[in-house]
């Protein structure tokens, strides 16, 4: 038998909600019951490293993350790898003398390795890197032909947030209407380069794995929350038009505003929810003071901070110098380990994210 393999590699970033995604509509499609708008970042810092191989010799597909196999029986893989395998196109290696046409990728096995270069599961939207790097990089070992937003469509059946980190710079996931998913796509509102003096730091409070996962509490909420539905029929709609109007005027102080409602809300809905959600710990609630009170002193917004499923608060700043004025107060505030809870800051350089 011939003996061969052939690989694809690529990276994903991560992305933080400036309005989140909280809630489905439709739990085994990932439907959401309200657009979300996000910035992805920089993917020298946050993201994702996937590679995907095939060869005749594989007996199985088979997965490893951060150097560790994962079963790959979930409906999510299953579902992201089924739609991809659908799509699949023929492929042609000459020098190598490979040659695989489209029906047979469903009798192919494939093998890949997934990296990480952040904490997964701590609140930093590791499966956001993740679903979109696997679906981008299987895409393209099987020569798959459609558009960013179609495969964000698939990248959304691995994880929500995933479909908004298959573009650039900001991103909206709009909610759709259609029953198969469809049209619950990622467009990109803004490139990478149309506010590149914003500046997000990642104040990483705890690295440990949040206790209450995304899917459940979503569907907590849903069962149990009147806030969530006033929020998502209510709140949401009128947000995302002027945080689109924000992003477009580059209007930070809008963007400060809303960006600090939409988290604030975002958790007192977990709050609202039966049992109670604690995403946010004690040292979340002091960074969202001193952000406050700072931005209250100056008589306007220098900073806006959200903070997702888990403690750990993303900063976003106007430009480098405030970041920098952010850090010092940040470090005056909360002293470097062991005597601080916060584990670790990300300094230097590498705190500063686009
Ligand atoms: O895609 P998931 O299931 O990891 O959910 C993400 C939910 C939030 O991060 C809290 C909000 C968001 O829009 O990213």
């Amino acid at each position: 038998t011939q003996s061969w393999v052939l690989m694809a590699t690529a990276r994903a970033p991560t992305n933080i909600a400036v309005i989140k995604y909280w809630g489905k509509r439709d739990e085994a499609l990932i439907l959401p019951i309200n657009d979300s708008i996000s910035v992805t970042l920089d993917p020298d810092h946050l993201s994702a490293t996937t590679t995907v191989a095939v060869s005749p010799s594989f007996k199985q597909d088979r997965m490893w993350l951060n150097g560790k196999e994962i079963s790959l029986s979930g409906g999510r893989y299953q579902n992201c790898l089924r739609e991809i395998r659908k799509r699949a196109g023929d492929v042609e290696d000459e020098k190598k003398g490979i040659r695989i046409k489209k029906e047979d990728w469903e009798k192919m096995h494939l093998h890949i390795a997934s990296y990480n270069n952040f904490p997964t599961a701590a609140g930093l939207a590791s499966s956001a890197a993740g679903f979109a790097c696997l679906v981008f990089t299987l895409a393209k070992l099987m020569n798959v032909k459609e558009e960013h937003g179609d495969l964000s469509a698939i990248a959304r059946q691995g994880s929500g947030s995933a479909c908004r980190s298959m573009y650039g710079g900001f991103v909206k996931w709009t909610m759709g209407n259609d029953a198969d998913g469809s049209d619950s796509i990622a467009v990109q509102l803004a490139s990478n380069t149309h506010w590149d003096d914003l500046v997000i730091i990642i104040a990483v409070v705890s690295s440990k794995q949040k206790e209450t996962s995304s899917t459940t509490g979503m569907r907590e909420s849903v069962e149990t929350s009147p806030l969530l539905e006033y929020r998502a029929k209510t709140v949401v709609p009128n947000r995302v038009l002027q945080m689109e109007e924000a992003i477009k005027s580059r209007d930070f102080a809008s963007l400060a505003r809303l960006t600090c409602a939409d988290s604030n809300q975002f958790h007192a809905v977990c709050l609202d929810t039966s049992p109670p959600i604690f995403y946010m710990n004690d040292t979340s609630h002091r960074i969202i003071s001193l952000v406050e009170r700072w931005n209250r002193s100056e008589g306007s917004l220098q900073v806006a901070y959200t903070f997702d499923a888990g403690p750990n608060a993303v900063l976003i700043a106007p430009n480098r110098k405030v970041a920098g004025l952010l850090l010092q107060r940040l470090l005056f505030q909360f002293p470097p380990p062991p005597e601080s809870e916060l584990a670790s800051y990300i300094l230097g350089d590498k705190s500063i994210l686009h």
